[in-house]
């Protein structure tokens, strides 16, 4: 078996440094390390996005960080809305790191869910970990909610932000599952 390769979250994901708090920004590196440490996996690279879809996690992660980044960059400069850039930036980062404990390579060359992967939904664990480490509630709600399965959309700008953006790269990694339903609401 291969060697485990380690991990190193800010050559990954760069914005990290842009986390201002320092607190955070550390807590975010120690949740992503504690996850590699727990995964059956040896290299970040060869880890899918889903069990459905092929494609490497690492570069969908990093294109949901970006475009996660240019729509605040947008909504700040034309419309002066203001986007909490520590909330969006840890939340982005982590919101898929669970997957490296979600599923692992099976013997068959199949990926397969790992034990954790069958019990919890998809981003407990990273929710689970990054709350150990102290990470805010609000950025642990926005982990459980961004994808679709959850019970709950995300209640907050940058939680919605991602939900969105998230979607949209699996457009362009994978197919479009985006479906029309007509709802009235009052
Ligand atoms: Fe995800």
């Amino acid at each position: 078996m291969a060697e485990k390769q380690p991990i190193d979250v800010v050559a990954l994901f760069p914005q990290v440094r842009d986390i201002a708090d320092a607190k955070l920004r550390a807590a975010v590196i120690a949740t992503w390390e504690e996850l590699w440490a727990m995964s059956p996996w040896t290299e970040i690279r060869e880890v899918p996005t889903s069990t459905e879809i092929p494609y490497p996690t690492v570069p969908h992660n990093q294109a949901v960080l970006a475009m996660a980044i240019a729509v605040a960059d947008a909504f700040e400069t034309f419309h002066g809305v203001k986007v909490d850039r520590d909330r969006l930036i840890a939340a982005a980062v982590l919101q898929d790191a669970s997957k490296v404990v979600e599923f692992a390579p099976g013997a068959d060359g199949k990926i397969a869910p790992t034990t954790l992967g069958r019990h919890y939904p998809h981003a407990f664990w990273a929710a689970h970990i990054a709350l150990r480490h102290g990470i805010p509630d609000d950025i642990a709600h926005i982990l459980l909610t961004h994808t679709p399965q959850a019970a709950k959309f995300p209640d907050s700008l940058e939680g919605k932000i991602l939900y969105h953006v998230d979607q949209i790269d699996v457009i362009g990694i994978h197919k479009d599952r985006w479906r029309k339903e007509l709802f009235i609401t009052k």
